[in-house]
């Protein structure tokens, strides 16, 4: 790997080789998601608590300040909405002179494996691959699932990831599952999870987080369950003491406990 991709990627993967990356790019098919209505207030009192902020290029130029030290990973991929035909049936939306342009650390694009659109979505990130191993930049593929969220299970899961490394990608960004140690073991490449919906208790959050890193993921890229919690920095303290300090469940609920009414 070259100076420059090693040098991006170290600022999205901490020394330790682990990863807490806030994403807020929810807008971008949903619009004005549950507490993501003001991006910039959501994310000022998170960002110290973060790894990387994963956005899209018109939420980074209008509500992220140009001078906070925060690495980026701009979403370049998107077009459909949550009101339209299928979210599958995606494109590429950034070109890689924005992604240089807005000094972007990494990028992230999804494919839509098993879909109307597979074929598409999966071109997608191998032609964004070619693009940005040109200048260095690395890509994270997002192995997504839009509606459908009954494909979130470990056969499906590490086929989509499997075929995300071999396109090229440099991470992937999956669901945790049941049995997630078989989508880690065949993807030759670093896994996140992913959120997904609110869990129902913090301490739900904590467990899969820390059963996902035993199994040997590298990190989270959790939205939902951080910025809708009433109480979103508490939940982030707690998640990077599990993520970069490997505490556990309990001691990551017990340290929210304290944390939440400070
Ligand atoms: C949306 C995304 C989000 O970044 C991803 O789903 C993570 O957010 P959450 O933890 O809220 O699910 O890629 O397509």
């Amino acid at each position: 790997m070259d100076f420059g991709k090693k040098n991006r990627l170290s600022r999205v993967i901490k020394s330790d080789g682990r990863c807490f990356f806030l994403p807020i790019d929810h807008g971008y098919f949903l619009g004005p998601t549950q507490s993501l209505e003001k991006p910039a207030e959501t994310i000022a009192p998170l960002l110290p608590y973060c790894d990387a902020l994963f956005v899209t290029r018109g939420v980074l130029r209008s509500c992220v300040d140009p001078a906070d030290p925060t690495p980026i990973i701009l979403r370049i991929s998107g077009g459909p909405s949550v009101v339209g035909k299928d979210l599958a049936d995606e494109s590429i939306t950034t070109s890689i002179e924005e992604v240089i342009r807005l000094n972007a650390s990494a990028v992230g694009i999804s494919i839509f494996v098993g879909s109307d659109y597979e074929h598409q979505t999966i071109l997608n990130l191998a032609k964004t691959v070619d693009q940005c191993e040109k200048y260095g930049i690395p890509v994270m593929a997002v192995t997504a699932v839009g509606k459908e969220t009954e494909k979130r299970k470990a056969r499906y899961l590490a086929l989509s990831c499997r075929i995300a490394a071999e396109m090229g990608a440099t991470v992937v960004k999956t669901y945790w599952c049941r049995d997630f140690d078989k989508v880690v073991d065949s993807c030759p490449v670093p896994i996140v999870m992913a959120g997904g919906p609110k869990c129902e208790t913090e301490l739900e959050v904590f467990e899969f987080v820390h059963d996902g890193l035993e199994k040997g993921a590298i990190g989270v890229n959790l939205g939902r369950n951080v910025w809708q919690n009433p109480h979103p920095v508490a939940v982030a303290r707690a998640l990077q003491a599990v993520i970069h300090n490997n505490a556990t469940p309990k001691e990551a609920y017990e340290l929210f406990k304290e944390l939440k009414n400070k």
